[in-house]
């Protein structure tokens, strides 16, 4: 394989590097096109559209509830620019981290389709002035959905370029008013060993949380997302709600959230705990700091096998670098 190496200009980035959109808007009207057909197949089949409450999400874009219908896909913000081609859907969504199902990441698309991801509830919770537990649907119509386009970059040097749909989490946190002395925000996963066999493993510490500092989880790139390609998340994405904080590795963004806490004090993190030597609580995308298993310094798209050299934040350092000035 020869491997085309590329210096990257910053996050600004120019305009005939970028996106090939009208590729990815084609397959975007495409997959709108299924989902109306699918819509209108289901429910000369059944009679009506289903239930909220009963329909999975295995096949999101063409399985969606009359909200999703409507609020997906949802408007893209055009200030998040890429450097990069847009991961092919099919790549993003058969490579995945999910520990809970499946420690192969070609597995956890097929294991994670047993995890019930409605109804899902979200407890919102710990040190703010108005604690409140959001039904999804409720995140959903009360958060204004938008479409960010953001590099996506995993501590193991492999690296994608993703269209998630969210919300800043900073709307979420203003709307349960943290109190002045909340200093983190820990956000914690489920845990039902009965449906995640990865969850098994009882001397690990499930179920899966993360943490950021409140000024962390405040900056706009923070985004609690439920979608991505244009459509509400897959399952094995982190379906119904997950993190993305593209300027840190990927395992600080948390799939399958159902608690926030706002505390005062460092939490203990699942990675951070299990290999503190391997997965800093901080863990900002640094090609500066080796990591013992993999160097930091390149990356690997995958998809296209491209060779990027990896930029600090993950080239995200206008929005974040103050953070740490
Ligand atoms: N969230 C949970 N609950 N469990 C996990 O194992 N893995 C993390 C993160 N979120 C993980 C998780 C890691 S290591 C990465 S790189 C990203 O999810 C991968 O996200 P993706 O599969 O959507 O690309």
């Amino acid at each position: 394989m020869t491997h085309h190496i590329k210096i990257p200009k910053g996050w600004e980035m120019p305009e005939h590097d970028l996106t090939p959109e009208s590729i990815f808007m084609n397959r975007r009207e495409v997959l709108q096109a299924m989902g109306w057909v699918g819509a209108l197949s289901a429910s000369l089949l059944y009679g009506c559209a289903p239930g909220s409450s009963e329909v999975t999400n295995a096949h999101p874009e063409t399985n969606l509830t009359p909200l999703e219908k409507k609020l997906y896909p949802a408007t893209r913000v055009t200030r998040y620019k890429l450097d990069r081609r847009v991961t092919e859907e099919a790549v993003a969504a058969s490579y995945n981290n999910y520990y809970e199902f499946s420690e192969v990441k070609e597995d956890v698309d097929h294991h994670a389709q047993k995890l019930k991801t409605r109804p899902w509830q979200v407890e919102v919770t710990g040190l703010v002035e108005q604690p409140k537990t959001y039904d999804l649907d409720d995140l959903l119509k009360k958060f204004h959905l938008e479409e960010r386009f953001y590099r996506h970059r995993c501590v193991e040097a492999w690296a994608m370029a993703v269209p998630w749909t969210g919300f800043p989490l900073k709307a979420l946190l203003d709307d349960v008013k943290p109190l002045s002395k909340a200093r983190y925000v820990r956000l914690v996963s489920f845990h039902e060993p009965f449906t995640a066999q990865g969850q098994i493993a009882f001397w690990q510490p499930w179920p899966y949380s993360e943490a950021l500092t409140v000024k962390e989880a405040m900056n706009e790139l923070t985004l609690l997302t439920t979608g991505v390609y244009g459509h509400p998340l897959p399952k094995q994405h982190g379906a119904p709600v997950r993190l993305i904080a593209p300027w840190k590795y990927g395992f600080k963004s948390i799939k399958a959230i159902q608690r926030i806490e706002l505390i005062d004090t460092k939490p203990q993190t699942f990675w951070n705990t299990l290999q503190p030597h391997e997965y800093g609580f901080t863990a900002n995308v640094n090609p500066d700091i080796p990591h013992p298993r993999w160097p930091q310094t390149k990356e690997k798209m995958i998809g296209t096998g491209e060779i990027r050299l990896t930029q600090l934040y993950n080239g995200y350092g206008d929005f974040v670098a103050d953070l740490y000035s």
